[in-house]
């Protein structure tokens, strides 16, 4: 099978730890007998160096031109870069927010696991998380606050800035059946998150929401407000199966879930719209601090690449066996320093990101 894939490496440590998943892309042809091109596609930071623009209508030209395009990460340090200089909708971030809403990519779903043999790398008491956890974010991507009109002017010589955050029944309805589509093939159960007890966006969420769950008899839907859920995520996360939310709060918590995983390098993201293309990245950012050092953890974009084979592909024989690669390489001890923890009683062997993906590419069977 032949596979067009984008690839936008971006800026940071994006163009390191997405040559990583390459590496492994590659491999995964091999032995699979799977033929993926490439072509790289400007955005973010390196894009407004080279162009001016964060993302230029041609790359949008060409990312729809893709099966799904794999990505790296975007944006600089926002104190100081000289590209948080420019007015807001030329910088790196707007060439994301762009690309979500000019390929439609509604869903954004960010798993967040506790891989056992990471135990000791995650923050919380182990009697928090007797069970560890399993969870799926679903964050609606392409609505709410970051797509609303929004305006800063002078009232009576005072600065004023607004944001609007407006959600429709149908934008909730659609991200609503991703996730009880999700659910159904986990733990049939949906934590559907929102501020029903003040916002009346959340208030009309809510009821679309419940609309949905009727036509899924057999998966449990449970309501939890923002601020309670953000503290059940680190006192139970291994209550949730699939976590359904606004686009705001979930930019907010998948962060927050990330991080009892272990590391921000360990989570990949699908962004979905409704046909099978897909844009899949690594849920962490561009980390300028380390750019260039070799240091950074691929792990999170090659679990990209993996839910790309799964969502996009429909290889899920391939996207397991990435993801077990992954497993096998942790248990036989490697980590990038990220995964190092003072707590650590097993043997450790500190790898930079290359090596990492070295490893993974040579345990994909
Ligand atoms: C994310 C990021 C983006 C977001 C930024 C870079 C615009 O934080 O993907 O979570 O807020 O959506
Ligand atoms: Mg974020």
């Amino acid at each position: 099978m032949a596979y067009k894939v984008g690839v936008i490496k971006g800026d940071g440590i994006g163009p390191e730890i997405v040559n990583e998943a390459l590496k492994v892309l590659d491999k995964v042809s091999k032995v699979y007998d799977l033929d993926f091109s490439y072509t790289d596609i400007l955005m973010g930071g390196i894009s407004i160096d080279k162009t001016g623009e964060p993302l230029t209508d041609e790359a949008v030209k060409t990312a729809k031109a893709q099966d799904a395009i794999l990505m790296g990460s975007i944006g600089g340090n926002t104190t100081t870069s000289p590209w948080y200089k420019l007015p807001p909708e030329k910088r790196p971030e707007a060439g994301l927010l762009r690309i979500r809403k000019e390929l439609g990519l509604f869903a954004n779903l960010r798993p967040a696991m506790l891989y056992s043999e990471l135990k000791e790398a995650c923050p919380l008491k182990q009697s928090f998380i007797p069970q560890g956890f399993d969870l799926v974010m679903v964050r609606e991507l392409t609505g709410g606050l970051y797509f609303g009109d929004r305006e800063t002017k002078e009232i009576d010589g005072k600065l004023v800035a607004k944001d609007t955050l407006t959600y429709s029944e149908d934008e909730i309805r659609r991200v609503a059946i991703k996730a009880f589509d999700i659910a159904e093939k986990r733990k049939k159960h949906v934590t559907s998150v929102d501020k029903a007890n003040v916002l009346d966006s959340s208030r009309l969420w809510r009821k679309i929401v419940e609309e949905v769950a009727r036509d899924y008899p057999d998966v449990r839907l449970d309501h939890m407000l923002v601020d309670n859920t953000a503290m059940q995520l680190v006192k139970n996360p291994g209550q949730f199966d699939v976590i359904l939310t606004e686009n705001m709060f979930g930019d907010i918590l998948s962060d927050e879930a990330s991080m009892i995983s272990g590391s921000l390098g360990m989570l990949s993201s699908a962004s979905l719209n409704e046909t099978k293309f897909g844009l899949y990245e690594p849920s962490g950012g561009s980390a300028p601090d380390i750019a260039g050092k070799g240091i950074a953890n691929p792990i999170a974009t090659i679990l990209s690449a993996a839910m790309m084979l799964r969502f996009s592909f429909d290889q899920d024989k391939t996207a397991d066996s990435i993801e077990n690669a992954v497993k096998q390489v942790l248990k036989e001890g490697y980590r990038t320093i990220d995964l190092i923890s003072d707590e650590h009683t097993g043997v450790v062997k500190r790898v930079n990101t290359a090596e990492m993906g070295d490893l993974i590419a040579d345990r994909i069977v």
